[in-house]
């Protein structure tokens, strides 16, 4: 998958920069094209020279190319490359790229690059768990790039921990199993539901829920980046999705997500509903506002449509349809009889007892439960792996 492949290696300044030797030897042994770019502090821990023979390449370092005036066109390389991978990334590249900074040529040629970024972070462990570092790779997954895990371990400075760059073999398979799956799904149409629904109560209030609507923008993400045309039907949110084949459509509360979510599901391979739908609404939504008078107020609730219920009656064999569910007891039980109830190929368990995982939060706890029975339980992990846990269990269910 990588044959052919014109790759950008990022190399900034860690210890790990000595790695990148072998990364872009199993680079040229797949077949791809490498070209290196450089930071100068990387070339600390490893010379040019040996990336330049090794890549059979002129490695780059600077905006000029030599004393004469001529430049190295950041702009030309960014759009040459297929594929960028920033390996190591410090935590001081990845907190300039996350904050759009261009002091240095590797930089600037991520800013103009319009392939798909893969970042290996590569730092000592309390500098990979600082919030700071956290919120930036949370950032750069955000705007579309992927971020690939940490390994755990003995670190340069002697600590134990997280914080050390996968293995250049585990970088490369890192690699081919993203950019196989990617053709996987190029051209289905998938459905994401995200977010909460607002119902109003009267002009200036409603009743709402906690949900962010991260789970479904990660989701939405993954899809786009594996050549899905996405429909993402989201509830109020701050989020913004970054791929070009997102197409969003905003709602407000369940009512138009129903109406919105039917529709197209009509057109859909493959449907995900992570919003956290009302289940009941206002019978009656005052045109005036409410005032306050007495001590109580009673508000009359009626029952909203169920979605997923009702794409579960209307999905055909080859749609592939995939719920949440949400418990605080029974979990298990629960979520299996939904997904029956429901008509579901799987559905998704969110785990409440685990501190950082679900609703408002950046990570999740997840278990996937199928309706042979099987299930599988994940770590805590970011919201975009969990998403990429998710859509490589809808990859198997389409390739069986
Ligand atoms: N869902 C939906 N429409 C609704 C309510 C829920 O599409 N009106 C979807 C959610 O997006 C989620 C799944 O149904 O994928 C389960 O949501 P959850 O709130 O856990 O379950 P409910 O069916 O609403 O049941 P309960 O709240 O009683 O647990």
């Amino acid at each position: 998958m990588l044959k052919g492949k014109k790759i950008i290696l990022g190399v900034s300044g860690s210890i790990a920069a000595y790695k990148a030797a072998t990364l872009v030897r199993l680079l040229v042994k797949q077949g791809a094209t490498v070209k290196v770019v450089m930071t100068h502090d990387a070339h600390d821990f490893i010379t040019p020279l040996t990336l330049a023979t090794l890549s059979k390449n002129p490695v780059i370092s600077n905006f000029k190319a030599n004393a004469e005036g001529e430049w190295n066109n950041h702009v030309e390389l960014g759009l040459w490359a297929d594929m960028l991978l920033m390996a190591p990334a410090t935590a001081n590249t990845i907190a300039k790229m996350a904050n759009g900074l261009c002091d240095n040529i590797l930089l600037a040629t991520y800013l103009s690059a319009r392939c798909k970024t893969y970042i290996a972070p590569a730092m000592d462990l309390d500098m990979y768990a600082h919030p700071a570092t956290q919120i930036n790779l949370q950032k750069l997954n955000d705007f579309g790039n992927t971020v690939l895990p940490v390994a755990e371990g003995e670190l340069a400075s002697g600590l134990m921990g997280k914080g050390r760059m996968l293995e250049p073999d585990e970088i490369v398979t890192f690699l081919l199993n993203d950019t196989s799956i990617s053709l996987k799904l190029k051209g289905k149409k998938v459905l994401v539901t995200a977010g909460p629904t607002y119902e109003s109560i009267d002009p200036v209030r409603f009743i709402g829920n906690h949900s962010s609507g991260r789970m479904g923008f990660a989701l939405a993400e993954v899809f786009a980046r594996q050549g899905a045309i996405v429909t993402l039907i989201s509830g109020p949110t701050d989020l913004h999705q970054q791929h070009a084949n997102i197409k969003r459509i905003d709602v407000t509360s369940a009512e138009d997500m129903f109406n919105q979510t039917v529709k197209a599901f009509a057109k859909s391979d493959i449907a995900v509903m992570s919003a956290a739908v009302a289940d009941y609404t206002p019978e009656k939504v005052s045109i005036t506002k409410i005032k306050k008078s007495g001590d109580e107020l009673h508000l009359k609730l009626k029952k909203t449509k169920d979605i997923l219920a009702e794409l579960g009656r209307k999905k055909l064999k080859k749609q592939v349809l995939v719920g949440f569910a949400l418990e605080t007891d029974n979990e298990v039980n629960n979520a299996i009889k939904k997904l029956h109830a429901k008509n579901l190929d799987f559905i998704v368990l969110n785990s409440l007892r685990t501190k950082g995982a679900g609703f408002g939060h950046t990570t999740n706890k997840v278990s996937i439960i199928d309706r042979n029975g099987t299930q599988t339980n994940f770590n805590l992990k970011s919201k975009s792996e969990v998403a990429l846990d998710i859509v490589n269990k809808i990859m198997q269910i389409i390739d069986a």
